[in-house]
């Protein structure tokens, strides 16, 4: 498969080779924008929709577009025609119409990218939907693993926490798993999915295990409610990763957070300052993987 003027949704049309292929272009990604200012005078646009709440994926696609010397546009749905009841496939197709190259598209639940992207002729980035799927995510916390530990085949991933809740979890299973890595699960019962995925019912037992720690955000938007707080301080003595049950982990091991991470609970400060932390290489990892993909999708690299 090649990028180009494809849509991003998930994994299932991707090969490993694909995933390479990409990582590979990552440090020619900086020369894009020269070629592009060369090509035309008039800027592609990228549309970023992000009808959830974005930190990171969001502005790192907006730098990724700016490094590109495209021009991100940033649909604000509060003050735009949704909230006049037009539907977001007539948003889209409008935008289209404008001239826009590409989406960037992050939302709860009540679409489909998969459906939307059949009435759209240019290419849809996923930027994360509902629970099932974040395939940037996975691909920059993938790319971390290889900086970080050389390889991705062979590594034991512990994604701990709120798994059942979270798309970054489901993306890196599919991912990881096609890129020769182990994942196995740990967290309270009730937050794992219903899956024959390998589990640890304690963390100190996954953590032998595991080569690589993944830390999951308790995802309180998607907990109807009090139903978490029922299970926190159980999550947080059990589950969480702190300095103690860190001590006598792997030195060589790699701890990751897709971010946004809350001190104190699922992740303590000292983790976050511990030599393991890979988390804030994967805020940077994240611009340059998004950039490259942009970049191919739109055929500039
Ligand atoms: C994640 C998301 O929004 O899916 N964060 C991210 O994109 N970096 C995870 C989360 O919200 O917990």
């Amino acid at each position: 498969m090649s990028f180009y003027n494809r849509h991003f949704l998930d994994f299932s049309k991707t090969t490993k080779a694909d995933i390479y292929f990409l990582f590979d272009k990552l440090p020619s990604s900086h020369l894009v924008k020269a070629k592009v200012q060369q090509k035309s005078d008039i800027s592609k646009s990228v549309g970023l929709l992000f009808l959830e709440n974005s930190t990171r994926t969001k502005i790192s696609f907006e730098l990724a577009s700016h490094d590109c010397g495209y021009n991100p546009v940033s649909f604000d749905e509060e003050t735009s025609s949704l909230k006049k009841g037009e539907s977001i496939l007539d948003t889209l197709l409008t935008l289209q119409a404008m001239g826009v190259s590409a989406f960037v598209i992050r939302h709860g639940s009540a679409l489909s990218l998969k459906e939307l992207s059949t009435q759209i002729q240019i290419p849809i980035i996923n930027a994360g939907e509902g629970v099932s799927g974040h395939p940037t995510q996975a691909l920059l916390d993938a790319y971390t693993i290889l900086k970080s530990q050389g390889t991705i085949e062979n590594q034991k991933v512990l994604i701990i926490g709120d798994v059942k809740n979270s798309r970054v979890a489901q993306s890196n299973l599919e991912l990881l798993t096609l890129l020769g890595a182990e994942v196995s699960y740990c967290g309270p019962q009730e937050l794992l999915p219903e899956n024959n995925q390998q589990r640890f019912k304690t963390l100190k037992e996954g953590m032998e295990w595991a080569t690589v720690l993944m830390a999951l955000r308790p995802q309180l938007e998607r907990h109807s409610g009090d139903s978490f707080a029922k299970i926190r301080n159980d999550f947080v003595k059990d589950y969480g990763l702190n300095s103690q049950n860190l001590s006598s982990w792997k030195k060589d091991g790699v701890i990751l957070h897709p971010g946004p991470y809350i001190r104190e609970q699922e992740i303590t400060s000292d983790v976050l300052n511990d030599s393991r932390c890979r988390i804030f290489d994967q805020v940077q990892n994240g611009r340059l993987i998004r950039r490259t993909l942009l970049a191919l999708i739109l055929g500039d690299l």
